[in-house]
């Protein structure tokens, strides 16, 4: 197979960075009448990303390369069917493309690695094929793909709501999110753990919630209105402008996983025994749990502290940064 990232093929193919996504902050507020349910989120880039080399083809044809054999490339994969949209979109059955899919991004973790690579075949085809479609074009067609590949398009760091696909950006510093640590403001570091055997269906997690919580949920738009602006009033904002310390973070969904899933709760346990953790959470529908802390050492020497004990219940273990960056065409220059 030719490596799309090597010195003599790269000048030719186009390159996209789509990045994985946390929860900050993941509130059920209702059901929808459409059958989603109704959200209030804060959701974060990471600066953990995968990566996916674009060609054009001349026969037509789509056709996804990955080197994790466990991932499927057919039609049901989120970047044939971004292909496939974009071509019923404009009409332009004709136009083909070999996409090579670098994942980095943990599969089926809730860190929305599926949905950021959707939305960065939607971006890169955009400019492979000359189609030029606008930004509200191309956020019009991530929602269809589905709920989180609006806001992977854009990124950095927004508040989300509907079913996840109508976005606020919170105006941060060119840094992304601060947090107030132990010394001071700093940029938050992140210490990512999945266990490699667990998963988690995100239509299960939330049939599960409707089963428990359904009881409670908001009816009326004037509540769930409200539910926004105290996200936007609360303390997690403040605290990502840095202006005080990060609250406990909030995920509906881990409420209703953490029961089911021994490797959430033992993640859960281990995170919680790092140095100065600022805070400790699942991501989406799980199974991937994160710490926050003040600044990327932090949370290296925390993976160092809790590496023997990840080891032996198995996790995978990723350091990264909150970024405040969505997908983006990489020049080829600019890749290592
Ligand atoms: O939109 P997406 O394909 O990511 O959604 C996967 C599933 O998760 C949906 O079919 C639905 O069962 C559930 N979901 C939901 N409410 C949302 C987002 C997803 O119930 N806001």
């Amino acid at each position: 197979m030719v490596d799309p990232f090597s010195a003599d093929t790269r000048s030719a193919t186009l390159l996209v960075e789509a990045p994985a996504k946390i929860n900050l902050h993941l509130e059920v507020l209702g059901l929808r009448s459409d059958g989603f349910h109704e959200l209030a989120m804060v959701m974060q880039s990471l600066d953990l990303a995968d990566r996916l080399a674009m060609e054009p083809r001349s026969d037509g044809a789509i056709v996804l390369r990955c080197h994790d054999s466990t991932l499927p490339t057919d039609g049901s994969n989120l970047v044939v069917r971004a292909a496939e949209l974009l071509r019923q979109h404009t009409g332009r059955p004709e136009l083909g493309a070999t996409i090579e899919l670098e994942k980095r991004i943990p599969i089926g973790a809730g860190l929305a690695g599926g949905s950021s690579d959707g939305a960065a075949a939607l971006l890169g085809l955009n400019r492979l094929w000359g189609l030029q479609l606008g930004d509200s074009t191309l956020q019009q067609l991530a929602a269809e793909l589905g709920s989180d590949v609006p806001f992977t398009l854009s990124g950095g760091t927004q508040l989300c709501f509907g079913r996840g696909e109508v976005l606020e950006p919170v105006p941060l510093s060119e840094a992304g999110p601060r947090a107030l640590g132990p010394q001071g403001t700093e940029e938050l570091g992140v210490l990512l753990i999945k266990d490699p055997a667990a998963s988690v269906s995100t239509p299960w997690a939330y049939g599960r919630c409707r089963e428990l919580r359904g009881d409670f949920y908001l009816e009326y738009e004037s509540d769930f209105e409200q539910r926004r602006q105290s996200l936007r009033d609360g303390a997690l904002l403040a605290a990502l402008h840095g202006e005080r310390a990060l609250p406990p973070l909030r995920n509906d969904l881990q409420a209703v996983v953490e029961p089911e899933q021994q490797s959430v709760r033992t993640g859960l346990a281990l995170l919680r025994q790092a140095i100065d953790p600022l805070a400790v959470a699942m991501s989406g529908s799980g199974p991937s749990l994160f710490a926050l802390f003040a600044g990327l050492e932090r949370a290296e020497a925390a993976r160092d502290q809790l590496r023997d004990r990840l080891a032996d219940a198995g996790f995978e273990v990723w350091c990264c940064r909150c970024s405040s960056m969505g997908v983006r065409i990489v020049q080829p220059d600019q890749v290592p």
